[in-house]
């Protein structure tokens, strides 16, 4: 195993500290599993580039603090950690049906001890309800004919031609993307794009500058391909981007549209500001635009991809599991064309895994004009469930909660100002049945991690629930003693 923390020398916490907070947090985060062999003191010190001395004090602490547990003759391994009553693993899965059936409890079970979930708040859930099923069936019926043979073969590398077609146009029309559908890779799911990405950027780039949070699931992409990651603060306006230069890095990441987690929309002047300093300095901006369609209050924002004058300098990445259901496992990339060429000179092992079959559906399902009335009615009913969440957070919390992130996506963050902590807030929560997830775990640098912050994802919630719910949570929350 190698750990790849990301320490700041110059900062006023010992690197032992740094070193310490991150294994915890990675441990915690079941990102390290239990029972794995950690590197020896020499190995990681060395890979490191430090002494011995910072690596042998962060061990010893996290050795008292039963973190870790030493085997003679054999290193130090992580200590089981025991269940907590909500799963630290990204609120976008399901539990396995293996862990739901030793739950003996219903699909969404946390624990073998937490009551069955009645109200789960998880943000990677879509509405269902609404899902044109009909449709998808004649839709899928139609592919299915005896004369389709092609797509019952391995699909297009890149993606069925059709459906790249479909999303070039839908991009352009929709998110203001500059694109042909010859610079589109399908992947399935952000992921696996995101894998293939980091095979086409090296070896030009090796170090990743990004929003100081971010999603488990991509930070995880980025550090198997070994970048090493440069978090960089964010203000109520978007990733400081003066801090960029300090970086030395030669890509950023940022979800400019909607910050995963917080919320916040890029400035324009800062979306200039990353486009000014990758025309300089020849770096990459990687826009993630998982959830753009979905804005309340006023227009859409434009993607900062269609701002790029060059067109050469971001690499868009997108996903229909918001707009239409994480299930079929469709995302792609917008490659510029130097990227582009990497991708067609062969310079990776990419495989197709979207199934072709499913991508053709999905091209009949946009050509039919089917998408866009299907993304109206979503629009509308997301922002109807976003509107009752927040009456009911006002309503049932009052000043309790400071509400972040809001006016955009399928998902808002509540600070609940009072005695409890973030994993007790959780607890509390999925004592009566109702699941809410951690912010924590999405910040590079755990220690900046903000206190009694909980995400709450309301696409997959009834409309119905939501009042009730809050109440629900308002009393088992406590506010401050006055
Ligand atoms: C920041 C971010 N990007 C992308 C996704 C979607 O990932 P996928 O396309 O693998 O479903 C999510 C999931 O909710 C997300 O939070």
């Amino acid at each position: 195993m190698e750990l790849t923390p990301v320490l700041d020398e110059r900062s006023g916490t010992p690197l032992y500290e740094q070193i310490y907070a991150y294994i915890r947090a990675e441990i915690v985060a079941g990102r390290i599993a239990p029972d794995a062999k950690l590197p020896s003191i020499r190995r990681l010190s060395v890979y490191l580039g430090l002494s011995r001395t910072p690596v042998e004090l962060a061990y010893q602490q996290l050795l008292a603090e039963g973190y870790l547990t030493s085997k003679p003759r054999s290193g130090l391994f992580v200590a089981p950690l025991g269940q907590p009553a909500w799963s630290p693993r990204s609120p976008r899965q399901e539990p396995t049906a293996i862990e739901g059936a030793a739950a003996g409890a219903s699909p969404g079970a946390a624990s073998c001890n937490a009551p069955p979930v009645r109200l789960d708040f998880g943000y990677g859930h879509t509405d269902l309800e609404h899902f044109p099923f009909a449709k998808w069936r004649r839709l899928m019926n139609e592919s299915f004919l005896a004369s389709n043979r092609r797509l019952f073969r391995y699909g297009d590398l890149q993606g069925e031609p059709e459906l790249r077609a479909e999303i070039a146009a839908y991009l352009h029309q929709v998110r203001g993307v500059r694109c042909t559908p010859e610079q589109i890779v399908v992947g399935a799911g952000t992921y696996h794009s995101l894998d293939l990405l980091c095979q086409l950027l090296k070896p030009a780039v090796s170090r990743i500058a990004s929003e100081a949070a971010v999603n488990d699931g991509v930070r995880a992409a980025f550090e198997q391909h070994r970048f090493a990651m440069a978090p960089i603060p964010l203000a109520s306006d978007g990733i400081e981007t003066a801090r960029l230069a300090d970086t030395d890095a030669q890509a950023v990441y940022v979800t400019p549209s909607h910050q995963f987690p917080y919320g916040m929309v890029l400035s324009i002047g800062k979306r200039y500001e990353l486009l000014n300093w990758a025309a300089r300095t020849g770096g990459i901006v990687i826009e993630n635009d998982y959830d753009g369609e979905f804005r309340y209050y006023g227009k859409p924002v434009p993607s900062l991809q269609g701002l790029d004058p060059s067109g050469e300098r971001v690499v868009y990445v997108g996903t229909f599991s918001k707009a239409l259901t994480p299930s079929f496992r469709i995302s792609y990339l917008v490659l510029p064309a130097p990227l582009l060429a990497r991708f067609c000179d062969g310079r990776h092992s990419y495989d197709q895994l979207a199934s072709p079959i499913l991508q053709h559906t999905l091209h009949l399902f946009m050509r039919s004009g089917g998408f866009e009335r299907h993304m109206r009615k979503m629009r509308t009913l997301y922002e109807k469930k976003h509107g009752l969440l927040l009456h009911a957070v006002k309503t049932h919390l009052g000043s309790r909660a400071t509400v972040i992130g809001d006016g955009s996506g399928l998902h808002i963050l509540l600070r609940i100002s009072g005695p409890l902590c973030e994993g007790q807030l959780i607890e509390r929560a999925a004592a009566i049945g109702i699941r809410v997830y951690p912010v924590s775990t999405y910040e590079l640098e755990a220690e900046k991690a903000p206190s009694s912050t909980v995400m709450l994802g309301f696409g997959g919630v009834a409309s119905e629930q939501i009042d009730s719910g809050i109440a629900e949570l308002s009393r088992v929350w406590p506010g401050m003693a006055k």
